[in-house]
C-alpha cells in the first residue's frame, strides 16, 4: 500500500500533542495497582509509629484511602469487569471481601483516642487487604487484561470519580 510520506509525519505530530496533554494517564489496573501499593506501605508505616496520636491519624487516612478505593472498584471498575472477564465468581469474591474489611474500617472509625484495641485491628485490616489485594492482582487483573476492556478509557473515569470523592472527603472535614 503506497502511504504519503507527508500525511504520516502530520500523523505523528497530532499523536505526540495527544498523548502529551494527558501526561499521568493510568490504565485501569495501574490506577488500582498504584492505590495497592500506597495502601500497603501505609501499612508498613503504621507498623513503625508509636505516639498514639499519629496512629491514630494514620489509620483513619488509610480507612479513608480503602473507602474510596473500594468505591471505586464497585461503582466503575467491577461491573465492567463482571461483563468482560470469563470467571464472574472473583468479582463475588471480592465484594464479599470488600463488605468484611468495611465493617472492620467502621469499627476502626469509631475507635476513641487510645482504645487498646486500635493496633490489633489495623493488623487484622492490613492482613485482610493483603490477600484481597494478592488474589486482585494474581487472578482479576489478569483476567482483566486478557479481555476486551478499554482500560484506558476505564482508567480515565475511575480517575475523575476518584478525584470527587477525595474532594468529597476534603469538604465534608471542613464541614465538621
Ligand atoms: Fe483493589
Ligand atoms: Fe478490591
Amino acid at each position: 500500500m503506497a502511504t504519503n510520506p507527508k500525511r504520516s509525519v502530520e500523523d505523528n505530530r497530532t499523536n505526540e500533542k495527544s498523548t502529551s496533554s494527558e501526561p499521568d494517564a493510568m490504565s485501569a489496573v495501574e490506577l488500582l495497582e498504584e492505590d495497592h501499593s500506597e495502601v500497603e506501605s501505609l501499612f508498613e508505616e503504621y507498623q513503625s509509629l508509636e505516639q498514639d496520636s499519629a496512629k491514630e491519624a494514620l489509620a483513619l487516612k488509610i480507612c479513608m484511602m480503602l473507602q474510596v478505593h473500594a468505591q471505586i472498584e464497585e461503582e466503575i471498575f467491577y461491573p465492567e469487569a463482571r461483563n468482560a472477564i470469563t470467571k464472574p465468581e472473583l468479582i463475588d469474591e471480592a465484594i464479599v471481601e470488600h463488605a468484611s474489611a468495611k465493617q472492620l474500617i467502621g469499627e476502626i472509625e469509631a475507635m476513641e483516642v487510645g482504645d487498646n484495641l486500635r493496633d490489633a485491628k489495623v493488623k487484622v485490616l492490613g492482613e485482610q487487604i493483603r490477600h484481597h489485594i494478592e488474589e486482585e492482582e494474581a487472578e482479576l487483573f489478569t483476567e482483566v487484561e486478557n479481555s476486551e476492556m478499554d482500560l484506558n478509557a476505564l482508567g480515565r473515569r475511575m480517575a475523575e470519580r476518584k478525584t470527587e470523592l477525595l474532594q468529597q472527603v476534603v469538604e465534608e472535614g471542613e464541614t465538621r
